[in-house]
């Protein structure tokens, strides 16, 4: 009896062993009892293991210097950041010429597009209130999913889920995408859920008289704004310049 209950007990701790062992060695972010990484992390090399991202590591550091901004970011910002990243297919998938029509200028803007300054868990995401700022001058709006822990994310142009955490620990949150996320402020409106005309390569791009169509955006107040601002501030300074000149004289 008792010996049995021993051989028992010895076969349960064992299989304890077997099944916590791989789970360890297994879990990526391991609620391990270090509480951050010792070096800096390492935004790029995330991505580089990850495995289907060399267009945007291309992107982040040979075409542009994007990928520096985020490691000083990550190792001076304490709010930390939330980065999206398009995987090769959703690059491919993107009209032929796109990318190539852009300026570097326009590069790092699409770019910035996809980082928010701030760490969000997906949880937090699902509640976030919308637009959400994020590096570039354009926001992102994102919706959560009934009963599920997912996320839809929207520029306008494109809206795609917000599906699997290449990285999920403050400061740092990578999340793939499969679409690359256009800014309508970068990207003409294409004709709405229409089919695209194969025969892209054609520079006559269509219409230029369409820009009105573009969706009024908070950058676009604020850059108003701005404007108005400054238009009053020159008019002040221009009304107190007369008003001296006419006591001088
Ligand atoms: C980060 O990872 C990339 C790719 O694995 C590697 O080339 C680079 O040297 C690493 N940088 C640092 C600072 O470790
Ligand atoms: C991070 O910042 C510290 C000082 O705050 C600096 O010594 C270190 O070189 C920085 N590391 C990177 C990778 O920028
Ligand atoms: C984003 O959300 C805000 C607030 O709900 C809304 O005003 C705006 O139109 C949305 N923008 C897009 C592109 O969906
Ligand atoms: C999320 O985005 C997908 C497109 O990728 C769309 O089919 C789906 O309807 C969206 N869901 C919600 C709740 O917006
Ligand atoms: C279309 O745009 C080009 C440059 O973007 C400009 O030179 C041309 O005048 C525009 N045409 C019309 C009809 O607005």
């Amino acid at each position: 009896m008792a010996s049995s209950h021993f051989v028992l007990l010895a076969i349960l701790s064992s299989a304890l062993l077997v099944v916590h062992s791989p789970a360890g060695t297994l879990a990526q972010t391991p609620a391990a009892p270090a509480p951050s990484p010792p070096g800096p992390l390492n935004f790029t090399g995330i991505l580089a293991k990850a495995g289907q991202y060399t267009t945007f590591i291309h992107l982040l550091t040979v075409e542009t210097q994007v990928a520096k901004q985020i490691d000083n970011q990550l190792n001076t910002s304490t709010e930390g950041l939330t980065v999206f990243a398009p995987t090769d297919n959703a690059f491919n998938n993107l009209k032929a010429g796109t990318l190539n029509s852009l300026s570097t200028e326009k590069q790092v803007q699409l770019l910035l597009f996809h980082v928010l300054p701030k760490y969000y868990s997906l949880q937090s995401l699902v509640t976030v209130s919308n637009p959400v700022r994020t590096q570039a001058n354009y926001g992102l709006n994102f919706t959560g999913l009934a009963n599920t822990n997912q996320v839809n994310v929207s520029t306008g142009l494109v809206e795609t889920l917000v599906n699997n955490a290449l990285y999920q620990q403050s400061p740092l949150a990578v999340y793939q995408v499969d679409k690359v996320l256009l800014p309508p402020e970068l990207f003409e409106a294409p004709a709405p859920a229409g089919s695209p005309p194969p025969t892209s390569t054609a520079s006559s791009g269509g219409s230029n008289s369409t820009t009105t169509a573009k969706s009024p955006t908070s950058s676009q107040n604020t850059d108003s704004g701005a404007n108005g601002l400054k238009f009053w501030y020159g008019s002040v300074v221009g009304g107190v310049a007369i008003c001296m000149g006419m006591l001088i004289s």
